[in-house]
């Protein structure tokens, strides 16, 4: 690939344009200051050596203006570094509404990739250039860590539990992707790649697979097939909450306390459906725990997502710009 040293990975995405000048201040600010006190080491110990044995140096009684000179210049470039990278950590948080959905599954010692338009690949994720991809992330069975350098991503991706991360490529190519955590004999092994390729070529790409179902009509047919339809019907009449629609609204529950309906909270109701009740009905529904794979999982809640999404006003989305913005106000 390249040639000659590299100190940096390539820089493909639009989260290492931002973390990259960062890094590098942090970097700039550390020799500085390293050669800064270094330097007056060796200065002030030659430039203020005992002369005689009978030398004495002046007592000190304080310096008030040196001591407010150096609180207050540190302050400020710790603020410096507190503002900026919490404003770089917010947008690395933060996927953006348009970002396409995928889905990634780790496995000792593979990466599962699943995408919502069918198409399913093992250790390589195609994506298209300049579009927004957000991650939803889980383990079948240790902790693995979704690494692609050159993107400056890395997120822990935990058994029973979603994580997410996203990245807007910039460039076109193939970049390495690692597992960042140790998780066995193989980790070292659990790589893969992603392709970014130019959007036309994705359509072709992801029109090209051989499975055409997408992964809402896989769910769809789960649903069915593990007759959650029995109980889970389209109007009230279900002995459980009506799920058509339901995702991003806020949910009362039995313990009068309120959950917003998320990927984590639909994974933990069917794997766990005691845990939050919602308020109305009985806690009468079986766990689904080893019944379903993480993948199924992940085709019921797009399924469930595909139904229909709330909007609350004031609530969800433009809320957390809100905060955002006054973030990165400073
Ligand atoms: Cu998976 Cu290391």
């Amino acid at each position: 690939m390249q040639s000659g040293l590299r100190i940096f990975p390539e820089q493909a995405s639009t989260i290492a344009e931002k973390v990259d000048p960062l890094y590098l201040f942090l970097v700039g600010l550390t020799v500085f200051f390293t050669l800064l006190i270094g330097f007056l080491v060796i200065f002030f110990s030659i430039k203020y050596r005992r002369r005689s044995d009978s030398e004495r140096p002046a007592a000190i009684h304080g310096a008030l203006s040196l001591e407010i000179l150096w609180t207050v210049i540190p302050l400020g470039i710790v603020l410096v570094i507190f503002f900026w990278s919490a404003k770089v950590f917010f947008m690395i948080s933060r996927p953006p509404d348009d970002a396409m959905q995928v889905y990634v599954t780790g496995k000792q010692w593979m990466w599962k990739i699943q995408h919502k338009e069918g198409p399913r690949e093992i250790n390589e994720l195609h994506v298209p250039l300049g579009q927004s991809v957000k991650l939803t992330m889980t383990s079948e069975d240790v902790i693995h860590s979704f690494y692609v350098p050159a993107f400056r991503i890395k997120m822990d991706v935990l058994p029973r539990r979603y994580t997410t991360t996203w990245f807007k490529a910039t460039k076109p190519g193939v970049y390495h992707l690692f597992c960042a955590e140790y998780c066995g004999t193989k980790h070292s092994g659990m790589i893969g790649q992603i392709i970014v390729m130019q959007p036309a070529d994705f359509q072709n790409w992801l029109s090209g697979g051989a499975d055409s179902s997408t992964l809402a009509e896989k769910g769809q047919k789960l649903f069915q097939d593990l007759a959650c339809t029995n109980c889970h019907h389209t109007d009230s009449s279900g002995r459980g909450p009506v799920l058509t629609g339901i995702f991003g609204k806020t949910m009362q529950l039995t313990s009068g306390e309120k959950v917003k309906v998320d990927e984590v909270f639909l994974r933990e109701s069917i794997v766990n459906p005691g845990a939050k009740v919602v308020a109305g009905y009985e806690a009468i529904m079986p766990t689904f725990q080893g019944l379903v794979t993480e993948e199924q999982l992940l085709a019921l809640i797009e399924y469930i997502k595909s139904t229909g999404q709330q909007q609350e006003p004031g609530q969800t989305a433009p809320a957390k710009k809100g905060t955002v913005k006054q973030a990165s106000a400073k």
